[in-house]
């Protein structure tokens, strides 16, 4: 029998949160490589939040997965054949064939990893687009100053823990919001957050916030929207700067939800508030990922990796990933 390989591909669009059955877990024959091309055995597989936009079957800044597509995402894997001239077999890779556990890879679109500098996981994460993202999403839009006040949502998660310790390296204070005692327990104790606090048990966000922020907020980098964004918006200083980056909250929603209105607070505050898709800075990523590997070499910057074990776990990871299971980047080992 030739030998086989699995995939996931969309099987329906999900409504609400996405369901295992949304995905199909598929065989097909180990794939040959054409010219150009090199077979890549999968190592570790991104599961990320923009791929929720990704299977809603609507353009954004990226085109929709299409129902028995290969449901796409990062992953870094190993070359078993080579078929073009910069790889050769063993070599270790970065690209973006999806979900799958073998794959035959136009090697254009593949980055050659040195495993000797940095675990391949890395590329994934602190050191791959999570990382940029909180670097050149904070850095750039916030401009932040020594001692000032920094809120970061999504806090414990992959981009957002990275963002509060580079605000404590650029002298800030940091406050925090994620959705578990042990992630805020992790942020304060471990990361250095100057306060953090749980979302899901906080009644009064507005009263949490004054709490943790009597001088009120100058930066907000916005990794989930909705009623904690609500919050913290009258809370800003003249001034203050949003960096716009995710809004998880409303990723499963079938209905978008009545918010407040918050421009008038931009135009009394001065407020600059900006959104963005790190791929802006994809000329600059060689720099990104050279401060964020010397900031985890002199031990400034922790990373943490969630891993689930297993490629048939894929859709599941994901899934748990949008319930907020993951503590730091969260990635499927194959
Ligand atoms: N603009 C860009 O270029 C760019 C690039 C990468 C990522 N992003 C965005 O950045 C954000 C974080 O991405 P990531 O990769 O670092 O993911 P992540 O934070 O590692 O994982 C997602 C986290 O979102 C939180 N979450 C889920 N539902 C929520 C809700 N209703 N309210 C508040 N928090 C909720 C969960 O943590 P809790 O336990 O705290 O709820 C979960 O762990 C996402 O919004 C993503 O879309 C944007």
């Amino acid at each position: 029998m030739a030998p086989v390989a699995r995939q996931f591909k969309l099987a329906a669009r999900p409504v609400g949160m996405p369901k295992e059955s949304d995905f199909s877990l598929e065989e097909i024959p180990v794939p040959a490589p054409a010219d150009g091309q090199v077979l890549v055995k999968t190592s570790y597989l991104s599961v990320d939040p923009y791929m929720r936009g990704r299977i809603t079957g609507v353009r954004s800044y990226a085109d929709p997965v299409n129902i028995g597509d290969v449901m796409v995402g990062g992953a870094v894997g190993q070359v078993v054949e080579s078929h073009h001239s910069g790889f050769a077999a063993g070599d270790f890779v970065l690209g973006y064939w999806g979900w799958q556990e073998q794959a035959a890879v136009d090697g254009k679109t593949l980055l050659k990893l040195n495993p000797n500098l940095a675990p391949i996981s890395t590329a994934l994460g602190v050191l791959g687009m999570p990382g940029m993202t909180a670097y050149f999403g904070f850095l750039e839009i916030c401009k932040p100053q020594p001692g000032e006040v920094v809120v970061v949502s999504g806090a414990a998660g992959a981009v957002g823990s990275l963002v509060g310790q580079i605000a404590k390296i650029k002298g800030c204070r940091v406050v925090g919001i994620a959705g578990t005692d042990e992630k805020v327990h992790w942020l304060v104790n471990d990361l250095g957050f100057d306060a953090a606090f749980n979302y899901k048990t906080a009644t009064d966000y507005t009263a949490k916030l004054k709490e943790v922020c009597p001088s009120g907020i100058d930066c907000y980098f916005d990794n989930v929207g909705g009623a904690i964004t609500d919050s913290v918006f009258p809370l800003l200083n003249v001034f203050g700067r949003v960096s716009v980056c995710g809004q998880i909250s409303m990723y499963n929603l079938e209905k978008p939800e009545p918010g407040p209105r918050l421009l008038p607070y931009t135009l009394v505050k001065q407020l600059k508030v900006e959104g963005f898709i790190v791929t802006r800075w994809q000329s600059r990523w060689g720099e990104g990922i050279a401060q964020m590997a010397q900031w985890l070499k002199e031990g400034k910057i922790q990373h943490r990796e969630d891993i689930v074990e297993g490629f048939e776990n894929t859709a599941k990871a994901f899934i748990g990933m949008l319930q907020g299971e993951n503590t730091g980047k969260m990635l499927v080992k194959v």
